[in-house]
């Protein structure tokens, strides 16, 4: 099958913009807080720099040598007798689908918060509890709409395909969303707060650092990176030859943990400054954010619509590289058209998301949860903490031990010159070896 090919700069916009997501706006600031700041982001940044960056470029190069699907790439580049390899993929492109029931969903609600911004922002953090609460516990209506137009969008770029779609969503999108979070930041660095929040998220705490924690943040920096689900492959896959995948890999996880940090920073810094009680969980945006906005004024409006769209456009460019892996691998597989099989991939997570939606509301909320945890929070937990890491570990094993390491070093050996048996060190034993105690404890058999 003739694949359509990324441009360069279009390849390593789409892959920040997969990377750069509702994981760093909405998910990274409120886990950071609940899980009490500084050592929590500290094991994050330490993850993502030497686990993910390692393993990004491994997750690369399936594609890039593969040239198929996330599942297909792992059955041409495995020896003979050892295709069941392909299974690692197949997990990464249903963890990417799993994920977009619930992203779907936030993206729902940020839709609705751009539309909210021009109706009038809450005044105070009491009226917006209320209102996020509301609709989050009884607006299934306004909900189920948002969700509905979040998917109308992302099925008609993909429909578009690689070129027409993904890239240009991408090159359009993402320049916007970085000036918006960088022009917010330089704000944020003005107000006194900034320093309160400077605090917040580096200064180190490390009584708070419990098993969970630890978890939780390996687990995000997995999925603030879009890593171990084929996402980063599938793209890969339409790399242009003689692409320099060392420089791409870095471009993604630097840009990234950017985005992240200035989020984070900025966010706090308003919190602080505004003296309101900083939410916990998945309301922090949406409670106080606006508030604070409405405080700043008619400025507040202007930033407020701007970072709802910015959130917008960040949830919609990895939305994309979620549904994607399944969309390129029925089409390789079954053969099927790119109509048929965006709407049977984006399909699945619409309906199955409208499942996540219920969990959240007082209706349904009780049926939808078991183990103090409802359905939505559920998805989240397995793909981001269980299904993401162990395809991050399946392809740095399959990378480090199964690829003979000639081909490996001719396809990197450019890039990297001697810094290659380094990378090759670190991914045949530290990365396996961290990720195992990653695993070992969600089993609950090693506990810290
Ligand atoms: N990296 C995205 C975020 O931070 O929101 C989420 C994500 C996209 C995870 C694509 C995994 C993925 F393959």
């Amino acid at each position: 099958m003739k694949i359509a090919r990324f441009s360069r700069i279009g390849f390593i916009l789409a892959a920040a913009g997969s990377a750069v997501g509702l994981g760093n706006i909405w998910k990274f600031p409120y886990i950071a807080g609940e899980y009490g700041g500084g050592a929590f982001v500290f094991v994050y940044l330490i993850t993502v720099l030497m686990i993910g960056f390692t393993i990004m470029i491994a997750e690369m190069l399936i594609g890039y040598l593969g040239r198929k699907d996330a599942a297909a790439s792992f059955a041409a580049l495995a020896p003979q007798g050892k295709r069941a390899w392909s299974w690692a993929g197949m997990m990464g492109i249903w963890a990417g689908l799993w994920i977009m029931t619930f992203y779907s969903v936030v993206i729902g609600w940020i839709l609705h918060y751009i539309g909210v911004t021009l109706s009038g922002l809450p005044a105070t953090v009491g009226e917006a509890e209320a209102l996020f609460g509301t609709m989050l516990s009884e607006g299934i209506g306004t909900q189920l709409f948002y969700h509905t137009l979040a998917f109308v969008v992302i099925a008609a770029v993909l429909l578009r395909g690689i070129k027409a779609g993904i890239e240009r969503l991408n090159l359009v999108l993402m320049p916007i969303l970085f000036a918006i979070v960088g022009g917010m930041f330089l704000y944020a660095l003005t107000l006194e707060g900034f320093g309160q929040a400077w605090a917040f998220m580096f200064a180190p705490n490390w009584h708070k650092l419990g098993s969970e924690a630890f978890v939780v943040a390996v687990g995000h920096a997995f999925f603030t990176i879009s890593l171990g689900m084929g996402a980063i492959l599938t793209y890969a896959a339409s790399l242009p030859k003689k692409s320099n995948l060392v420089e791409s890999s870095l471009s993604v996880v630097a840009l990234d943990t950017l985005i992240a940090l200035l989020a984070g920073l900025t966010l706090f810094t308003f919190l602080y400054e505004y003296g309101s009680a900083p939410a916990k969980g998945p309301g922090l945006v949406f409670i106080s954010l606006p508030a604070v906005f409405f405080e700043m004024g008619g400025i507040g409006t202007l930033f407020a619509l701007l970072f709802f769209i910015a959130l917008a456009f960040a949830g919609l460019t990895s939305a994309v590289s979620l549904v994607e892996p399944m969309v390129q691998y029925l089409i390789d597989r079954y053969d099927y058209s790119r109509l048929r099989s965006v709407v049977l991939a984006a399909g699945f997570f619409y309906l199955v998301g409208i499942v996540a939606l219920l969990s959240n509301t007082e209706a349904f909320g009780g049926i939808l949860s078991f183990g103090g945890k409802n359905f939505f929070d559920w998805v989240d937990f397995i793909t981001s903490s269980i299904m993401l890491p162990l395809g991050g570990l399946l392809m740095a094993l399959f990378v480090g031990y199964v690829l003979p390491k000639s081909e490996v070093y001719a396809a990197l050996h450019e890039s990297m010159g001697r810094g290659f048996a380094l990378w090759y060190g670190v991914l045949r034993y530290v990365v396996p070896v961290a990720l195992l105690i990653v695993m070992l404890n969600l089993l609950g058999i090693v506990r810290f």
